[in-house]
């Protein structure tokens, strides 16, 4: 399959159901209003749309309100006549006009600004615009598609956007899955944007890399899709192995939860398991090896895992918390001991029971229990010269 420039690729349930509504709204001229997450091929539908369309010869003229300057966004749209301001040394047609018998693209509409959105009303309420210091107006035939990523009713909540214009903007409205819910279509997209590359003839993907690219969440759907598989492509000798992709995704690839990080689904395996050699965690938490691997050595060298080998087998764990953490509250006396033994290097019984004015009995007390303890450990000598050195 090769992607022509308005090709839309990929049948999920999902995106067929989509492509569907884009078809039969097509032949209408009703408004349509297309939603969905960034990067999830708004631009593509709406193009489609056209392509689909009885105006399909006819002009197709697409604007970003969110590229446009919005004191410059007004002559932009509605054109201008000569004089109307400093710069506008002739007439100039708006993209209204431009667009007439065609079909006009908003894209971006959620960021256009309030004071525009009453003029954009006004035009498709009476088919007319007024050019900017024009006294007259101009009549229009154009077809309306918008789309934007931001939530309109919620921005009509918070008076960010005119209700009104929902409505006249949203005769027909097309929702876009983003693609993550779009499953085999994700591998689909990927074969087709190598193939859509003359330097990457013979560029293939491997099992491993097609299951890390099923497990992503992708949040900037398509778009993300194509710039991580032409990255890992340029890597790659010839096909893209799991390796290739995961320099250039972001940590957190995710399965069940997309918010988990894959630090944080390791740990919560070893804690319920104790320990797990490599193919165990991969097949509990269904994230190829390589990603495994990378995080594995990265918490290893960081100490939060320990790595030990049984029977042949590396097995991993969750490294034992700090041995201060661990250690048990010491009695003030018990302190000084470890303070004395500390600065003098080493200490016998006659030397603690000194230093401190108790008796050697106690002293002989205070020592055992501290190296009961771990804090203390004999340092070899026997007998009345026995001595303690510290062990932190
Ligand atoms: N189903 C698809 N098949 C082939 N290419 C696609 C598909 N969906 C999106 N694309 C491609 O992905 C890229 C992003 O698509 P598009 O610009 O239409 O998304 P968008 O929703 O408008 O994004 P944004 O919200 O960031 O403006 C484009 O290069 C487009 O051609
Ligand atoms: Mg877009």
């Amino acid at each position: 399959m090769s992607s022509k420039p308005h090709q839309i690729i990929g049948n999920s349930t999902a995106l067929k159901a989509t492509l569907a509504k884009a078809k039969k709204v097509a032949k209408t001229v009703l408004p349509v209003l297309i939603t969905g997450e960034s990067g999830t091929g708004k631009e593509l539908f709406a193009q489609f749309i056209h392509d689909q369309s009885r105006r399909a010869q006819k002009p197709f003229v697409a604007v970003n309100c969110a590229a446009i300057p919005a004191e410059l966004l007004e002559a932009e749209l509605f054109g201008y006549k000569k004089g109307a301001f400093s710069g506008a040394t002739s007439d100039k047609d708006g993209l209204f006009v431009q667009a007439s018998t065609g079909t006009l693209f908003l894209d971006e509409i959620g960021d256009m600004p309030l004071p525009l959105q009453a003029k954009i009303l006004r035009v498709l309420q009476e088919g007319e615009v007024r050019p900017v210091g024009a006294k007259a107006v101009q009549k229009v035939d154009v077809r309306i598609l918008s789309a934007t990523h931001r939530d309109l009713a919620e921005m009509a909540e918070e008076r960010k956007f005119r209700e009104d214009l929902i409505f006249r903007l949203k005769g027909y409205a097309i929702q876009l899955p983003a693609l993550r819910e779009r499953g085999h279509d994700i591998v689909k997209l990927a074969r087709a944007f190598l193939k859509s590359r003359e330097d990457f003839t013979g560029t293939g993907l491997s099992r491993d890399a097609q299951t890390l690219l099923m497990a992503y969440h992708w949040p900037g759907n398509v778009r993300e899709l194509q710039n991580i598989i032409l990255a890992a492509a340029v890597d790659a000798r010839r096909n893209i192995f799991a390796e290739h992709l995961v320099g250039h995704l972001p940590d957190t690839v995710g399965v069940e939860d997309p918010n988990k990080s894959v630090k944080e689904r390791i740990t919560s395996a070893l804690q319920q398991a104790g320990s797990l050699a490599l193919v165990d965690l991969q097949s509990r938490l269904k994230i190829p090896k390589p990603t495994i691997h990378r995080h594995l050595s990265r918490m290893v060298a960081e100490g939060d895992v320990s790595r030990s080998v049984v029977s042949g087998q590396t097995i991993f764990a969750l490294a034992a918390p700090d041995s201060e953490d661990e250690m048990p509250q010491l009695t003030q006396r018990q302190e000084q001991a470890v303070a004395l033994t500390r600065a003098l290097g080493r200490i016998t019984r006659q030397e603690l029971a000194t230093e401190l004015g108790i008796s050697i009995r106690t002293a002989s007390r205070e020592l055992s229990a501290l190296v009961t303890m771990g804090a203390l450990g004999p340092d070899g000598q026997s007998g009345r010269m026995a001595g303690y050195r510290c062990l932190f």
